[in-house]
C-alpha cells in the first residue's frame, strides 16, 4: 500500500516535469546551420518570435505571403544563405521591407537565412 501510494507520487511529479518542460520544446526550433552553436538557444528562441510574428506581420502568420511575398521553403531554398541574410539586413529599398541590421546581427540573419531555406519556422 505504502508503496503503491510512493509510486503514484513518483508519477505524479514525473507528469508535472513533463508539463513543464513542454512549452520549451515548443519554442526551441532546429535549424542546421553552423551559427546554431553559437546562437544561445534562449536568443534562438526570441529570434523565432520575431520570424513569425514580426516578419510574419507582411508576410503572412504562416509565412503564405500577404503585404511581402511568401517565405516558404520552396522559394527560399532557390536563394543562396548570403543573398537572403542580405536581404533581411539590407531590406528591399523602394518596398516597405524594412533593413533588420541593428535588430539581428549578420550572424543571426545568416540563422534566419538557413532556417528559412530549411522551412524550420513553417
Ligand atoms: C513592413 C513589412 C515587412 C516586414 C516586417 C518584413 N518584410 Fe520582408 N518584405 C516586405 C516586402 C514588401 C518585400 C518586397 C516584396 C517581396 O519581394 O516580397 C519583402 C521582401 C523580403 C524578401 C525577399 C523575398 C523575395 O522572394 O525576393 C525576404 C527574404 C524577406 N522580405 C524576408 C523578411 C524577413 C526574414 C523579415 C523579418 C526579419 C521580413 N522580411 C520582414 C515586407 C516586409
Amino acid at each position: 500500500m505504502r508503496s503503491l501510494l510512493i509510486g503514484l507520487m513518483l508519477v505524479g511529479s514525473m507528469l508535472v516535469a513533463a508539463a513543464c518542460a513542454a512549452p520549451m520544446a515548443v519554442t526551441r526550433i532546429a535549424v542546421d546551420a553552423p551559427e546554431s552553436s553559437v546562437i544561445s538557444p534562449k536568443r534562438q528562441a526570441e529570434l523565432t518570435m520575431m520570424v513569425k510574428h514580426d516578419c510574419g506581420s507582411c508576410h503572412g502568420l504562416t509565412l503564405k505571403g500577404g503585404l511581402g511575398k511568401p517565405l516558404l521553403r520552396e522559394r527560399m531554398a532557390a536563394l543562396p544563405t548570403e543573398t537572403l541574410s542580405a536581404l533581411i539586413l539590407g531590406g528591399v529599398p523602394g518596398t516597405a521591407m524594412p533593413p533588420w541590421l541593428g535588430i539581428v546581427t549578420p550572424e543571426e540573419a545568416r540563422w534566419i537565412a538557413a532556417g528559412l531555406r530549411q522551412g524550420a519556422f513553417e
